[in-house]
């Protein structure tokens, strides 16, 4: 059972239906999931079918990420299930609109990933719009949240999730908790449309500190959830400190969340070689001949 004081969201990160099972009946909850190319990638029987060297077509493989995502959703119906669109460098937003739209119609819980790039944005504009719930992914910064917050102004309460990813800032010697807690006090000026999502969890100590900073929603593969769960789902003390070690410190910047969204500063080469690996890791699951139809 959910703790009765643990408000946040708490979701599993990941492309495997089985680690679901097993973290929701560990946990006796699970209120979502997120997945995303490179998860799908590591699913075990895409990996059997891609040992064996029968790669898929471009239809095969959205046929296969459905699937997965069909099972994903009838275990946790009451959440949402984050599906990520293909996008490279050159994805125009349209064509990202056309895979969400198809995307959000696989599952009654879908929730459309979007990169927080120039075109991502654009597609998460009118995606809102058009009534979708999206998530924000690949975020790295403070000026990319609030440009999505000015992109979707106007959605309703938890139509929009924002994940910053705190693993690959740590990765590069930077604090990535901090973006977390910079982003929860830069949307306590706005209206609450926008829900904070930490990904890219490594630890059980982003975890806690996510949980302390009370961000909306956490999600975290399944190591860390299993770990967590078998030390009884421990929350932080109020005395909880992060150890945040050498890694160094992002400040919060004075941003504001009144302009248009093209007024903030979305560029982050994070975020572009985010784009990059999804793109590789499934183009990496299509033969030769379908990589050319999307490339
Ligand atoms: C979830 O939505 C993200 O795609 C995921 O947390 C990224 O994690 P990683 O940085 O460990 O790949």
């Amino acid at each position: 059972m959910k703790p009765q004081e643990l408000k946040t969201g708490i979701f599993l990160d990941g492309g495997n239906a089985a680690e679901s099972l097993e973290i929701r009946d560990l946990l006796g909850f699970l209120d979502g999931q997120t997945t995303n190319p490179t998860l799908i990638s590591k699913n075990p029987e895409a990996r059997r079918r891609l040992e064996q060297g029968m790669k898929f077509t471009e239809r095969e493989i959205l046929d296969f990420y459905r699937q997965v995502v069909v099972t994903i959703s009838g275990l946790v119906p009451e959440g949402s299930v984050s599906v990520e669109v293909f996008a490279d460098g050159s994805t125009p937003a349209e064509a990202m609109l056309t895979q969400g739209r198809e995307m959000y119609s696989w599952i009654r819980n879908a929730r459309i990933k979007f990169p927080c790039s120039l075109e991502g944005l654009k597609a998460a504009e009118q995606a809102v719009k058009e009534g979708m719930r999206i998530n924000m992914t690949l975020c790295f910064s403070q000026q990319q949240a609030a440009a999505v917050y000015a992109a979707t102004r106007g959605a309703t309460k938890g139509q929009v999730f924002v994940s910053p990813f705190v693993g690959r800032l740590d990765d590069q010697g930077e604090n990535g908790m901090d973006v977390v807690a910079n982003i929860i006090a830069l949307y306590k000026l706005g209206d609450g449309h926008v829900q904070v999502l930490t990904a890219s969890v490594r630890t059980l100590d982003h975890l806690l500190y996510a949980l302390k900073l009370g961000s909306d929603v956490i999600t975290a593969p399944f190591e860390i959830l299993k770990a967590w769960g078998e030390q009884g789902m421990p929350l932080p003390r109020p005395e909880y400190q992060y150890p945040s070690g050498s890694l160094k410190p992002i400040p919060y910047a004075e941003i504001g969340l009144d302009r248009r969204w093209l007024a903030y500063d979305i560029r982050h080469s994070l975020t572009d070689k985010g784009m990059e690996k999804f793109s590789a890791d499934w183009k990496g699951m299509i033969g030769q001949e379908d990589v050319r139809k999307i490339a």
